[in-house]
């Protein structure tokens, strides 16, 4: 059987370590001769590098290991990058958030300005990591999870349209776990759905199950209630998030939404639950980043990973069938974020949506989703326009551009906002943005 090889992209990430502990876990799905970890930070990847470098020779003896900053050593010889850079770190998403909250605006990683801000950051990173990928492995697969998801897929269709990427999000994997939670099913694999929309911003408008009944229907007198809250353990922010989804899914009852709408649709209330000196970043920094990094650091000096309290990342399962389907041709059904191309009928050909698509050797097949209705169609054009727009700005170092997408963000109230936010961002973003005309 063949053994593949795989490179982490991003390999300081804090999620590195669950991807390693569950790539090991499926080794009998999905087995593999190299890990790589490439980053460019070569002092942030060290820090999980070396317990990596202990949890496989414990684990796995047999694949070889490397963790590296040069890009052909990171590159060279693999079948899949797996990549989830953040370009600049947790350090630019604090002030992503902390920025648009000065003016009374929703501070969030991927939705509104602060979305913006990192789309125009993570473009550059992520078409650096394809151009190696590409140079060094030109018949490798990227399955690419960096964020923001939706301008990084609109920048790879328009600057790299015949490459092999495949982006994906995590967010409805997550959302189906608790459907399936919330009516007693065992795995969200029980379940078949049919889905619409943009990355972070998009709705259910079937679900059955493998006999073809229909969960619709005790799905959504569950989440008219909860909610996609089902009693698990997450933290306070995101506890927040799957409890105020019931809110969101009161404007079109016959749907169940993607929790992220809930920025666009109540901005304020999520202005108002925000503490402006101590958002998401923080709680990440002082909690995922905090809880991983120590642990990896005690690992090493332990050298050994007995008694360990990483886990595989289960939640991340979708990369390992990602990749399966692509390596095995197994014709998964998977949500994928890919050029339109007519899978939601009455909708812009070249936006790129988030639709269910088959996976198989050759990549993916979109399936269709017929037409949509207004109140979504609105929605998701003008949305998709400020994707583009944020990728033409990039493309055209154009400020008219990206301040035309800040506009057009159903979460900026209006230009002379939007324009105060935007410079406020260009003045912190220097090194990383081009510069604008
Ligand atoms: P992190 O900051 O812990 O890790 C990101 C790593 O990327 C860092 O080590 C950083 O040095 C590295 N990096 C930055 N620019 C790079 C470049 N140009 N080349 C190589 N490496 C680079 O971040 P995290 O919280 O672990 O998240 C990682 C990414 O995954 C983010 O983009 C996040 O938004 C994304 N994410 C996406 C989903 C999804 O559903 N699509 C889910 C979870 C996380
Ligand atoms: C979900 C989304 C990701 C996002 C993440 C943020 O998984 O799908 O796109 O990056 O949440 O989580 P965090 O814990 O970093 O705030
Ligand atoms: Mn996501």
């Amino acid at each position: 059987m063949k053994k593949f090889s795989v490179t982490i992209a991003g390999g300081g990430s804090t999620y590195t370590p669950g991807i390693v502990l569950l790539l090991l876990n499926n080794l009998d799905k999905f087995p593999l001769s190299n890990i790589k970890l490439y980053d460019n930070d070569e002092e942030r990847q060290k820090i999980v590098a070396d317990a990596c470098e202990i949890i496989i020779k414990e684990k796995a003896p047999e694949i070889n290991f490397v963790a590296t900053t040069d890009p052909e050593l990171g590159f060279t010889d693999i079948d899949f990058v797996m990549a989830h850079i953040r370009v600049g770190k947790y350090a630019m998403r604090e002030l992503d958030e902390k920025i648009p909250l000065k003016y009374g605006v929703v501070g969030q990683e991927t939705c509104g300005p602060g979305g913006i801000a990192y789309g125009m950051r993570s473009i550059g990173g992520v078409l650096e990591i394809l151009n190696y990928m590409e140079k060094y492995s030109p018949n490798a697969w990227m399955l690419n999870y960096s964020n923001p998801a939706a301008i990084v897929a609109e920048a790879t269709r328009r600057l790299h349209p015949n490459s092999k990427i495949l982006n994906i999000c995590d967010m409805p994997i997550g959302i189906e776990s608790r459907m399936a939670k919330a009516i007693g099913l065992k795995s969200r694999k029980e379940m078949n759905v049919r889905y619409y929309g943009l990355n972070h911003f998009g709705w259910w408008t079937d679900i059955r199950d493998n006999e073809g009944n229909n969960l619709m229907p005790k799905i959504i007198e569950y989440v008219k209630e909860n909610g996609y809250d089902v009693g698990e353990h997450s933290d306070g922010s995101w506890q927040h998030t799957f409890q105020v989804a019931k809110d969101v899914q009161a404007l079109d009852p016959e749907t169940l939404p993607n929790t992220y709408l809930k920025y666009y649709f109540y901005p304020n209330q999520e202005v108002k639950h925000t503490d402006p000196n101590y958002t998401r970043a923080n709680m990440v920094m002082d909690g995922r980043e905090k809880q991983v990094f120590s642990e990896c650091k005690r690992i090493v000096e332990a050298g050994t990973i007995e008694g360990t309290t990483l886990k595989a990342g289960d939640h991340a399962s979708y990369i390992v069938d990602l990749a399966r389907a692509i390596a095995y041709n197994t014709h998964e059904r998977m949500l994928l974020i890919v050029e339109n191309k007519g899978a939601i009928n009455n909708f812009d050909e070249t936006a790129m949506v988030e639709v269910p698509c088959i996976v198989g050797s050759g990549g993916y097949e979109p399936l269709t989703q017929g037409n949509i209705p207004l109140f979504q169609k609105g929605l998701m054009e003008q949305q998709v326009a400020v994707e583009k727009l944020v990728v033409e700005a990039w493309i055209e170092h154009s400020y008219q551009k990206l301040w035309q997408a800040l506009i057009l963000s159903r979460t900026v109230p209006n230009a002379d906002v939007a324009k105060q936010i935007l410079d406020e961002l260009i003045e912190v973003n220097k090194g990383f943005w081009p510069e604008l005309n």
